[in-house]
């Protein structure tokens, strides 16, 4: 499945609506390059997940944690040089934990990531437009997408 975007807010509302439906468990990988929006969908999440205040993005410190309806991980791989760093960092008890993870960056990280997760690439069209392509790996999230309501103003394409 594929939408466009055509501002940051409607990125936030998709992923809002995503965060509604996050259950326990949930892996989101975010990929695409600098600026594209990764950190403004997962903010989105964020707010679905009922986590008020500002999301950042956690380029600097690798993993932020958020508590909401569930715990929130979100992980950003920008600095990450090797993806043999990836397994040294014991992110296994938040990847396969209880909580809801979020990774930016995730071309970075692939193969030492859960193989069932929700996968979105997201692509600079134009200046406030953006494409995002769901991939969803496993039942889980074949029906997360499918329960996934988008608004009008989302063309889904
Ligand atoms: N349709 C859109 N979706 C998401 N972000 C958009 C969109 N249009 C413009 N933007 C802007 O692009 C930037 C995306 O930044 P950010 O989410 O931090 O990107 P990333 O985390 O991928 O590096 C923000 O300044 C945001 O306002
Ligand atoms: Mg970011």
């Amino acid at each position: 499945m594929k939408i466009i975007s055509n501002s940051a807010k409607q990125t936030r509302k998709v992923g809002a609506e995503l965060g509604w439906l996050a259950k326990a468990g949930d892996v989101i990988l975010l990929e695409g390059g600098l600026g594209v929006g990764k950190t403004c969908l997962a903010q989105g999440i964020a707010h679905g997940l009922g986590i008020d205040g500002y999301v950042i993005s956690p380029s600097f410190v690798l993993l932020r944690e958020y508590q909401g309806r569930l715990p929130l991980y979100h992980i950003d791989f920008y600095r990450l040089d090797r993806i043999e760093e990836v397994a040294y960092l014991g992110l296994d008890d938040y990847l396969y934990g209880g909580g809801v993870c979020i990774v930016e960056w995730a071309e970075k990280g692939l193969g030492m990531l859960p193989g069932e997760h929700l996968l979105i690439k997201m692509q600079h069209i134009a200046p406030a437009k953006r494409k995002l392509a769901f991939y969803p790996e496993g039942p889980r999230y074949e029906e997360m997408l499918s329960q996934l309501k988008l608004t009008r103003s989302v063309a889904r394409k």
